[in-house]
């Protein structure tokens, strides 16, 4: 009989597959009821051996076959009945937005019942020219950009019902923790650089390594990256966030520890301001958010990695703000933040499997 409301996991070779099924094997009220891959058939051990699974029950079915296994379980599913069916992409982007393109008739009546999570960026973005001129690609439902909620929710409350989250990327919700509550004081000036500087750790490049990301080229390495404008900044500069742009300069950097984003944003205040009081307003924009804390010291990224926690430093120098969110990219910056938004949906605590405090070494 079931009992939890039923997980259907695409891409689950993935990174962030493997940190949500970490999760989801403490969650109380989720199960997975099935894990695709392009390669199904082989046991979840094989794809993520840290993790404890039945082995006898925990295969992996075929990524082709999602789609029709969906809409079986889904035109069994009574309609009074109190668990959802719940979609979660770990797809690259580029392939999330196609996918559900060519299923999604398929599953329109049953809309109440189908949750979808996507991990990816492929509903991020609020129109087809910003997902085009930021990823160069046309995208292949254009009519759902600027509908999927966005799955930040101390900065974007989830509209009661939701049933379609995108969640940010790992920078961009840096970013926005960040920046946004000074944004949204009015205490910046939009006419002068926003100077944000980045480092991710190796777990951001995801479970499977290319030249610049393999452990010999990244480990005591360091370096700059996408220096033309990052792909995030797309996120943070969309009119969900802002009716006038501001004049945003991030460079992301590539750090060589596996977990975390560190994200420091010299912003320039409209009139000099006291550091305490900025960091009182920050700490009241965040009030009752379990995740986030706001300090006046530096955070770490030891402090954060392995919790869904974000730490947000605040001081000022002259006029310039500079504020700095630690997270970890793999949980508060994708997995965690994914199950964050599904425990609200689904009406459960928001910490619920979620891990507040960080690894520490
Ligand atoms: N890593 C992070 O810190 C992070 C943070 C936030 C958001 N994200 C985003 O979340 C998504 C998943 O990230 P990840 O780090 O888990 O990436 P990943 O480790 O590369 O996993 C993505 C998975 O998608 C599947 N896949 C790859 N190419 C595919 C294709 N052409 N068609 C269908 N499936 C394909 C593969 O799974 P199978 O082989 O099992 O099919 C692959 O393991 C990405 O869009 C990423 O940008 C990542």
């Amino acid at each position: 009989m079931i009992t939890k409301h039923q997980i259907y996991l695409a891409g689950a070779s993935g990174l962030l597959a493997g940190e949500f099924l970490r999760l989801l094997g403490v969650h109380p009220g989720l199960e997975l009821a099935g894990a695709y891959t392009r390669a199904g058939g082989q046991g979840l051990m094989e794809l993520h051996p840290h993790l404890a699974f039945d082995s006898d029950t925990a295969k992996t079915l075929e990524f082709e076959s999602l789609a029709a296994d969906l809409v079986k379980v889904l035109k069994a599913h009574p309609a009074d009945f109190p668990w959802k069916v719940v979609l979660l992409l770990g797809l690259p982007h580029g392939q999330s937005g196609p996918w559900w393109a060519a299923h999604r008739d398929r599953f329109e009546e049953y809309a109440d019942v189908l949750v979808v999570v996507d991990m990816s960026a492929d509903f991020r973005l609020e129109s087809a020219d910003a997902y085009k001129e930021t990823y160069s690609l046309d995208h292949a439902c254009p009519d759902e950009l600027g509908h999927w909620a966005c799955g930040l929710p101390e900065l974007h409350t989830l509209p009661p019902g939701c049933k379609r989250i995108a969640v940010p990327g790992c920078f961009a919700t840096a970013m926005q923790l960040a920046v946004l509550p000074a944004a949204r004081a009015g205490l910046l000036k939009l006419d002068h650089s926003w100077i944000l500087q980045g480092v991710t750790g190796s777990s951001g490049s995801g479970a499977h390594a290319t030249q610049g990301t393999h452990h010999p080229h990244r480990n005591g390495n360091f370096k700059a990256y996408g220096l033309g404008g990052h792909r995030h900044e797309a996120e943070l500069l969309t009119p969900r966030n802002f009716e006038k742009m501001p004049n945003v300069d991030f460079t992301p950097h590539s750090g060589s520890f596996s977990r975390g984003i560190f994200l420091h944003a010299i912003l320039p205040l409209a009139a000099a301001s006291d550091a305490a009081a900025i960091r009182k307003l920050y700490g009241e924009h965040y009030a009752g958010q379990s995740f986030v804390e706001v300090q006046a010291s530096t955070p770490e990224v030891r402090q954060v990695a392995g919790s869904n926690r974000a730490l947000i430093g605040i001081t000022t120098r002259g006029t310039n703000l500079h504020a700095i969110c630690a997270i970890d990219n793999t949980l508060k910056g994708g997995a965690g933040q994914a199950m964050q938004c599904l425990n609200l949906v689904l009406s459960f605590p928001q910490e619920t499997a979620l891990p507040i405090s960080g690894l520490g070494y």
